[in-house]
């Protein structure tokens, strides 16, 4: 009775080494196993034995499925085995073959900019803030001091989007102070921010741009006085030039928004055309400032006769250029690959203390 037993085993025997692919497999699997398989048909037939009969021929049975079991996954595994062997015999990897060269990206030198200038006021308490760059007429100017007909709107070259009927007018917005705006009227002081963002003016030439950037600062509190400001920005500059005695000048100015208003030169030559930061007996102009305006702090709900502060404004090109040596603002835009290799910056130069991160 067990010989039928032996001759499936011999023919699972011959097919399971003729199969050889996955599918070819399972073809032998469900022709022994499957619902209508051959031990699946003889296992149905136990029924009709009597018991001891039944007890030893289902054993049996059950041994040979296991059997068919096992032998088709070892087959399965050596067809595997023989797959990778065949892949690893054909690929080759020759470790003597030189490197690809690997092109690192640049940071931006405004980019760049932006990291440092955030960095060195995060040092004093000061915080990103943010605005959008189309603004209405009421952020850009009013709420500024800048009422219409203002002889200050036409110095500023705004470029105006065309406007819904019954609308307020919108600009794109030609600095960044009415993020000062936005900021007082939804933060109590003590404020302390930093904002730096995009510009736009229509004026184009080596030192001006459409489009520029531009950060701002602003700090309200109860007590902070013209002293503070100067010490501030006088840090701010020899820490972001790099020049420790670095000569700083605050010269009397004009801002609506500002009351007394400052505007602000470091020291330098200017020997044989060579522009050099630092000593000399030359001056160049790189930020405004000033005390804010209490007519803005009450424009912005804040009370003027308890709060106070002082504000400035700076073109993020123009000291990215002053401090790398980069003769035009035009070339920042251009994109081009040769310009970004000479003046970008390594993503590892970012230095460290941005976000405060230095012990
Ligand atoms: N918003 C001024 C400008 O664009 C700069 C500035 C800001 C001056 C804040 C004083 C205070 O020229």
């Amino acid at each position: 009775m067990a010989d039928d037993l032996d001759a499936i085993r011999s023919e699972l025997d011959a097919a399971a080494a003729a199969a050889d692919t996955t599918a070819a497999i399972e073809a032998v699997r469900i022709d022994f196993l499957g619902r209508k398989g051959r031990i699946t048909e003889l296992l149905k037939t136990l029924g009709a034995l009597a018991p001891d009969a039944r007890r030893e021929r289902g054993a049996n049975l059950n041994r040979l499925k296991t059997d068919v079991e096992s032998r088709l996954e070892a087959r399965r595994r050596s067809l595997s085995d023989q797959a990778l062997d065949q892949r690893l015999g054909s690929e080759r990897f020759d470790v003597t073959l030189p490197t690809r060269p690997e092109s690192e990206g640049r940071l931006h030198p405004i980019s760049q900019t932006i990291d440092e200038v955030v960095a060195i006021f995060g040092e004093m308490g000061f915080q990103v803030a943010e605005g959008p760059d189309i603004e209405d007429d009421w952020h850009n100017f009013t709420a500024l001091n800048i009422p219409p007909e203002h002889p200050a709107r036409q110095t500023m070259d705004t470029f105006y989007l065309p406007g819904q009927p019954g609308a307020p007018k919108t600009v794109l917005r030609t600095h960044t102070s009415p993020v000062q705006v936005r900021t007082m009227k939804i933060l109590k002081p003590p404020i302390r921010i930093i904002v730096p963002g995009r510009t736009f003016r229509s004026d184009s030439d080596a030192t001006h741009s459409p489009m520029f950037h531009q950060v701002e600062g602003l700090l309200i509190d109860e007590t902070t006085h013209f002293g503070h400001l100067k010490g501030c920005l006088i840090d701010f500059c020899r820490a972001f030039f790099g020049i420790d005695n670095l000569p700083v000048r605050f010269r009397p100015s004009y801002f609506p928004f500002t009351e007394p208003s400052a505007e602000v030169d470091i020291g330098c030559s200017r020997k044989g055309g060579e522009l050099k930061i630092g000593g000399g007996d030359d001056w160049l102009e790189i930020l405004g400032s000033g005390m804010v305006n209490p007519k803005v702090l009450e424009n912005c709900g804040i009370d003027s006769t308890k709060y106070q502060g002082f504000a400035f404004g700076m073109g993020l090109e123009r000291i990215a250029m002053l401090k790398h040596g980069i003769p035009d603002l035009r070339t920042f835009y251009e994109s081009d690959l040769r310009w970004l290799r000479h003046y970008g910056f390594s993503e590892l130069s970012v230095p460290s203390m941005v976000l405060g991160l230095e012990p």
